[in-house]
């Protein structure tokens, strides 16, 4: 199998996370891939021909065309290598908390390319505050309502929490989003220690 890539990315981050939990890291092979929202880089290394998005990750795998995005991606996954990250007993509330996370990622990662892809004088300071906004509102109720979610047994909403907090501390470090979340921050300092985690941190900015 082989899956569009950026290490940069936090969705393809949960596609990883899960590949290494699952000890099957080595079953899929990265093809890496440029291009921007305003700027795709061309067929050659952004998806456009298997994914009409041009997003990433998008997988390409044996038995059929290429599926995207990362949620459905990770259950394929999971399904294929029988890796029990969606257990059945739990499962709205697991989607839900990848949901909510990947909400975390989509707000985050639009702030980044508000400041990459404009120049300074078309940026708008209220829409990147009302991102973060969604960020802040979303990191709130993982605290509300998840907090024993993600002391329990591993799935792919923990996962997905975890890559959505490597995310801010990676592109948003001065945001400080430990100050108001001290529970998850202390869950987060262990998560982030499990070697699927450290394994898969992004490169230096
Ligand atoms: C980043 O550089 O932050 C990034 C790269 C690819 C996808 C999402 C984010």
């Amino acid at each position: 199998m082989q899956l569009f890539h950026n290490p940069a990315s936090p969705f393809c981050r949960k596609v990883d996370v899960l590949l290494h939990e699952a000890g099957q890291f080595e079953a899929v092979e990265p093809i890496a891939a440029g291009g921007h929202p305003t700027a795709p880089a061309g067929e050659a290394n952004m998806p456009v021909s298997h994914n009409p998005l041009g997003k990433i990750p998008t997988l390409l795998r044996p038995d059929g065309p290429a599926i995207y995005d990362s949620n459905v991606i990770c259950r394929y996954l999971d399904d294929r290598f029988d890796a029990g990250l969606f257990p059945a007993q739990r499962l709205w509330e697991t989607l839900t908390l990848e949901a909510t996370a990947d909400g975390i990622m989509e707000a985050a990662v639009l702030m980044v390319y508000e400041t990459r892809s404009r120049p300074e004088d078309a940026r708008s300071t209220d829409w990147v505050d009302a991102q973060w906004l969604k960020v802040t509102r979303a990191l709130d109720t993982i605290e509300e309502r998840w907090m024993s979610h993600l002391h329990g047994r591993l799935d792919m909403g923990q996962i997905a929490v975890g890559c959505a907090l490597g995310y801010l501390d990676f592109r948003h470090p001065d945001r400080d989003w430990r100050g108001p979340h001290v529970a998850l921050a202390a869950w987060y300092e262990k998560f982030s220690s499990r070697p699927s985690m450290t394994a898969t941190r992004p490169p230096a900015a």
